[in-house]
């Protein structure tokens, strides 16, 4: 199940009151670029794409935590009944569904792990899921931004970004530029959008 988009914004906003920070413009901009390459595909819905391109880090709702924020939407959403959205809480960070391949700190304690390892373990990944994955590496918090530059902003602050992990967000970039027959950055129209909060 999904929330309507509606009551996807209200509870992204009421999420950044808990955490202030940039992650709720970063989510609007995946929300937007999902949107704009789900628009561009036969086999994908823009409302849907949109939902959850909004809320897939709502996990920041209960404060900044590293992998923990994917258990904590996880664990969130699917107390709302929203599992369409959990599932993408857990599979937004995981281009090949393997928890070892988190660049950030393992801050979860064992039970909050088990639940990741197991969710992981349970799902083959769609199309929804790579859409979501994509958008995550090209959303900053201000805009859209070319896809190295995000990874290398990453590779900086977290002092390195797996080869495993470039190597596939860059065969995503190109799965989608394939099914779209466009350039990714057009599509998301780069250099123009800016995210607004929707109060
Ligand atoms: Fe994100």
């Amino acid at each position: 199940m999904l929330p309507t988009r509606q009551e996807a914004e209200r509870l992204l906003l009421e999420a950044e009151k808990c955490n202030i920070g940039t992650w709720g413009d970063h989510s609007r901009v995946a929300a937007h670029c999902a949107e704009s390459i789900a628009k561009l595909c036969e086999d994908l819905d823009p409302e849907k794409a949109y939902i959850l391109g909004l809320l897939h880090d709502i996990g920041r709702k209960f404060g900044v935590r590293h992998l923990g924020h994917v258990s904590d939407g996880y664990s969130y959403m699917m107390s709302l009944s929203y599992d369409e959205v959990g599932r993408v809480c857990l599979t937004h960070s995981f281009n090949n569904l393997k928890v070892e391949e988190y660049i950030g700190n393992v801050d979860t304690s064992d039970e909050e792990y088990e639940l990741i390892v197991s969710g992981l373990a349970s799902i083959t990944l769609d199309e929804y899921d790579r859409l979501i994955q994509l958008c995550d590496a090209l959303a900053g918090s201000e805009g859209v931004l070319n896809i190295e530059d995000r990874m290398n902003d990453v590779k900086r602050r977290y002092g390195n970004f797996p080869q495993v992990k470039w190597d596939s967000n860059m065969w995503l970039k190109d799965y989608f530029e394939k099914k779209i027959g466009m350039d990714i950055y057009e599509a998301v129209d780069k250099d123009n959008y800016r995210p607004e909060r929707g109060e």
